[in-house]
Parts: C-alpha cells; sequence; structure tokens
C-alpha cells in the first residue's frame, strides 16, 4: 500500500486525496451537527463549542473525547504547578495562551476569586464562543503577532497547551519575547512541544534533519483544504529537548522538561522569567 509521504510526491493522486478527506470531513460535520443540535435540546446540557470548533483545536469533532482529553489536560497543568510546589489557584494573574475553544481552561471554573483567569486566541469564533460560554473568565482576541492587549509584568502563570507545536522558528521567537515581557519577574509558564514522543512517530527519512537542527516545521495542507480553516502559518513543529534548552533559556530558564507530561503525549517545558 501507497504510504502518505509517497504520495505526497505524485501531486494529483495527493490533490485527489485531500479533496477525498475534505468531503468526508464535511459529512462527518454535518452528522456531528445533528447530534450536538439533539443535545442541546436536554434541559441538563452542559456548554460545549460545536463540533467545528472542537476539531480546530482538538483535531478530532467527538465531543466526549474533546471534554475528556481537556479535564487530563488541566490536570496535566494542576500537576505541573505541583512539581515547583504550588497549587494552581495559588496563583493570582493566569493566562491560557492560545485557549482555543475553552478545552483547558473551562476546568477551572471553581478558581476562587483570588486566581483571576484570561483566556486570549488569534481565532474570532473560538474567542467569541468562549465569551458567550464562559463567563467565569475573561477572554481577548489577539493578532497573529504581538503585541497581546496586556501590560507588561501581568502574569504570574502563563499556559500555553499546543500552541509552540504549531508556530515557525520566526513567530516562536517573537511569541516568546512578547509572553517574556507579560510574565511577571518569577513568573512560572508552562508551555508544550512535540518532541521525542511525537519526532518517533515521523517517518523515518525526517529525523536525521531533525536531530541536525533541534527543530524541524512540517507543512502540511494549506488554503481550502486545511480542515481547521486556521491560517496557512498554523502548521506542525518539532522540536529536540536540546534545542529547547540552547533556544529558549534566551527568554526564561527552563525549570523543568518532563517528557510526555501533557496527556502523555506532548512534553511539557517549564519556564520562570527571571
Ligand atoms: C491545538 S489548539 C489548542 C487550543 C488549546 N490550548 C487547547 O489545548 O485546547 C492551538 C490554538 O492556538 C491558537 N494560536 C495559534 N497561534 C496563536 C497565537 N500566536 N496567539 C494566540 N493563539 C494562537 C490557535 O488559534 C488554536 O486555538
Amino acid at each position: 500500500m501507497i504510504d502518505r509521504e509517497s504520495l505526497k510526491s505524485i501531486k494529483p493522486l495527493y490533490a485527489a486525496y485531500l479533496i477525498y478527506k475534505y468531503l468526508v470531513f464535511q459529512f462527518k460535520l454535518a452528522v456531528e451537527g445533528i447530534s450536538d443540535w439533539k443535545d442541546r435540546q436536554s434541559p441538563s446540557h452542559i456548554a460545549v463549542p460545536p463540533a467545528k470548533l472542537r476539531y480546530r483545536v482538538h483535531g478530532d469533532l467527538d465531543k466526549q473525547s474533546f471534554l475528556r482529553i481537556g479535564t487530563n489536560l488541566a490536570q496535566n497543568i494542576r500537576d505541573l504547578c505541583a512539581s515547583v510546589g504550588r497549587d494552581i489557584y495559588s496563583f493570582e494573574c493566569v493566562l491560557d495562551f492560545g485557549c482555543g475553544s475553552g478545552r483547558v481552561i473551562r476546568n477551572f471554573q471553581d478558581a476562587p476569586a483570588s486566581c483571576q483567569l484570561y483566556g486570549t486566541d488569534i481565532d474570532a469564533e473560538l474567542v467569541s464562543w468562549c465569551d458567550k460560554n464562559l463567563p467565569a473568565f475573561r477572554f481577548s482576541l489577539n493578532g497573529y503577532q504581538p503585541p497581546l492587549p496586556f501590560e507588561d509584568n501581568t502574569f504570574d502563570l502563563i499556559y500555553a497547551i499546543s500552541v509552540f507545536t504549531h508556530l515557525d522558528e520566526q513567530f516562536q521567537h517573537s511569541w516568546l519575547r512578547e509572553l517574556q515581557r507579560i510574565a511577571r519577574p518569577g513568573a512560572l509558564l508552562i508551555l508544550t512541544a512535540n518532541g521525542e514522543n511525537c519526532i518517533s512517530m515521523l517517518p523515518s527519512s525526517y529525523h536525521g534533519q531533525i536531530r541536525k537542527d533541534g527543530f524541524m516545521f512540517i507543512i502540511g495542507a494549506t488554503g481550502k483544504l486545511k480542515l481547521d480553516k486556521l491560517p496557512d502559518f498554523y502548521q506542525t513543529a518539532y522540536h529536540t529537548k536540546e534545542y529547547i534548552y540552547r533556544t529558549w533559556s534566551a527568554y526564561f530558564d527552563v525549570v523543568g522538561y518532563v517528557e510526555r507530561g501533557i496527556n502523555n503525549h506532548q512534553d511539557a517545558i517549564l519556564l520562570r522569567k527571571s
């Protein structure tokens, strides 16, 4: 059987494959839409983003897995805070950078008044959904490039799940610099990367280059065939641990690195602003 990488080299066949995937996706979206509509008729339904907004951040249309993985990710954040001796609710001002459709932040609705949570994202539809449905938090829409609408030294905890996993190196540097600006001195940051575990799942033809450069940015579908409907610059990035220690330490102290610390899949990087 022909694999995806070989298929890419046969352009007409690859285009047909992408069109096929697009049509199957539209069909599944319609089916999930009907199921969502049925759920909303129940008086006990909880606010869950519609299927296309789940897909955009989750890569899957399924509602139950959206909720379950969101709960796991929130627990990962709590555990990572605990690993440096902090309860997440002991922070005063927390930012979910790249909050998407609230998959993670929704699990912090019981935060005390002393802990204010904010979410920000580049995607107007996701932010608008969060704004309407998750009133415990303050959401904002940000541009593709800095600045964020926050003062210098605002947050004592910033977490970003699966955001730096989608940006090229130039974007990463801009956003690391911006997060450094809005983090308070001593703030904790928790970012994630497609590290060794994710690299090992790539075809072996990529491995030499990643090991050499420590970083790889893989461009998949673009334009109309991009199912998540996020901008074309949003693709998939892979980092080695060595690269992160070498590069991110220009902005923060790297105080912890937990392989597969995020849903047993991505690596979690703990940073401190000095
Ligand atoms: C894979 S999704 C994860 C969303 C959320 N963190 C979660 O775990 O459910 C990545 C999110 O990052 C957002 N994003 C990408 N670049 C961003 C940027 N520069 N600023 C804010 N959000 C960004 C995307 O719009 C998308 O919602």
